[in-house]
C-alpha cells in the first residue's frame, strides 16, 4: 500500500522545513515500511567499479548528515547522497528557507548548508559501514560559510570522509553560500579539483574513491568549455549535472516564486538537461555524468541518460509525489529501455549524441 497517498497530503500542511524533519523521524525509526525493490537485468550498471543495482538515487540535501542512508536505499533508490557536510557544523540560513511552489510541482530552498559537520557524519558512516549496508554511498563535500580559503575545507571533509564513500562529490555550486559558485572558474577549479585529488592520493592510494564536481545550471558557454577542460585535463572521475537555479522563469505560478534561493523541480527539468547533453558533448562523452533536476518520471529519467548520463537523482519530486514514485520512475525506464531496444542502462547513455 502506498502509505503517502494519504500521509502525503497531512504532511503537506506542515510547515515545509518541519514536514521534512518529520519525514526525517519516521525513517529513522522505521516507521516508513520498505519498498518492493524494482529489479531488473537492464537497470543494473557498473560504474567506477561499483556495481548499482538501479542508476535512479537521492541527490545532496534530502539526508544533509547521513542519518536515513539505508532506509531510504531500503525505498528502492540505487544509491543515496549524503551531505552537503562542511568542516564544522553550522546553523544555515534564518528560517522559514524551504517554500514549496505546488501550482509548479517546484520548491526553492535557501537552506545554506545547515548540517552537523563532518566529524559527526563521520560517526554515522562509520557505524553504517560497520554495519553494512546494501546499495551505493555518495559524501558531498560543502564549505563553511565563514571559510576563506575554500579547498581546505574540501580537503578536511575529503580527508574525514573519504573512506567512508563510493564516491565523493565536490559541491561548489549551491546558491545560498556567498561566492561558492565563483569557484566554478577555470583556475578555482583547477586549485580545488587538484587539492582534493591530492589529498585523497595521500590518504587512500589506489583506495581512494571516484572524485565528482556539482555543478550548476546556470552557466555561460564559456563557463561549460572551461568546466569541461578542467575536467578532462584533471582526469576527473565524473561530473554532477545540476544543482538548483537561480533563474525565476516566467512560467512558474506560486505565490512563493520571487523568493531567493535555488529553484528545484519540474520548472529545472529542460534548463538542467540542456547543460547535461551541453558537457556530455564537451566532454566527448569521456566522463562519466550524474543527471540531476526536475525528474519525476522515467520517460524524464531516461532523457537524461539519453542526454548523456550514466545516474540519475531526484529529490524535489519526492515532496510531491512520495517515495511510490521511486519504483515508478525504474518501471517506465525499463519499459523505455526495452521498447527501444536496448539492453542495459549503460546501452543508451549518450544515445541522443549519435
Ligand atoms: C531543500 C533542498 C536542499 C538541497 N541541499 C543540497 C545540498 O546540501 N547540496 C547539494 O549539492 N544539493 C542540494 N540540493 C540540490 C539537489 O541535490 C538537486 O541538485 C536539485 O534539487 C535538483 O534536483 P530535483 O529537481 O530533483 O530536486 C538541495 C535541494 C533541495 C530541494
Amino acid at each position: 500500500m502506498d502509505t503517502f497517498r494519504f500521509a502525503g497530503p497531512l504532511i503537506r500542511l506542515l510547515e515545509p522545513e518541519r514536514a521534512h524533519n518529520l519525514t526525517l523521524w519516521c525513517l529513522k525509526t522505521g516507521v516508513v515500511p520498505s519498498q518492493k525493490p524494482v529489479i531488473s537485468p537492464l537497470l543494473k550498471t557498473s560504474l567506477w567499479g561499483r556495481e548499482f543495482s538501479n542508476p535512479l538515487g537521492l541527490a545532496a540535501g534530502f539526508d544533509k548528515n547521513a542519518e536515513v542512508v539505508q532506509p531510504m536505499l531500503d525505498q528502492g533508490f540505487g544509491f543515496v547522497e549524503v551531505g552537503s557536510i562542511t568542516p564544522r557544523a553550522q546553523p544555515g540560513n534564518p528560517r522559514p528557507r524551504i517554500f514549496r511552489l505546488a501550482e509548479d510541482q517546484a520548491v526553492i530552498n535557501r537552506m545554506g548548508f545547515n548540517n552537523g559537520g563532518a566529524e559527526a557524519a563521520c560517526e554515522r558512516l562509520q557505524k553504517l559501514k560497520s554495519e553494512g549496508y546494501k546499495g551505493l554511498l555518495g559524501v558531498n563535500l560543502g564549505k563553511n560559510k565563514d571559510t576563506a580559503v575554500a579547498v581546505d575545507d574540501y580537503k578536511k571533509g575529503a580527508q574525514l570522509l573519504a573512506p567512508y564513500a563510493d564516491y565523493m562529490v565536490i559541491n561548489v555550486s549551491s546558491p545560498n553560500t556567498p561566492g561558492l559558485r565563483a569557484l566554478q572558474g577555470r583556475a578555482e577549479l583547477q586549485v580545488l579539483i587538484g587539492g582534493v585529488q591530492e589529498t585523497l592520493r595521500q590518504n587512500l592510494g589506489d583506495k581512494a574513491p571516484p572524485l565528482v564536481l556539482k555543478i550548476a545550471p546556470d552557466l555561460t558557454e564559456a563557463d561549460k568549455e572551461d568546466i569541461a577542460s578542467v575536467a578532462l585535463e584533471l582526469k576527473l572521475d565524473g561530473l554532477t549535472v545540476t544543482n538548483t537555479t537561480i533563474d525565476r522563469p516566467d512560467s512558474l505560478q506560486s505565490v512563493h516564486r520571487n523568493e531567493a534561493g535555488g529553484l528545484s523541480g519540474a520548472p529545472l527539468f529542460e534548463a538542467s538537461t540542456k547543460v547535461l547533453g551541453d558537457i556530455y558533448r564537451l566532454t566527448e562523452g569521456k566522463i562519466p555524468l550524474i543527471g540531476v533536476g526536475g525528474i519525476s518520471s522515467g520517460v524524464q529519467a531516461y532523457a537524461k541518460i539519453r542526454a548523456g548520463a550514466s545516474l540519475v537523482q531526484l529529490y524535489s519530486a519526492l515532496v510531491y509525489g512520495g517515495p511510490a514514485l521511486i519504483p515508478l520512475v525504474l518501471t517506465e525506464l525499463v519499459q523505455l529501455l526495452t521498447r527501444d531496444g536496448f539492453s542495459s542502462v549503460t546501452e543508451a547513455v549518450g544515445a541522443d549524441h549519435r
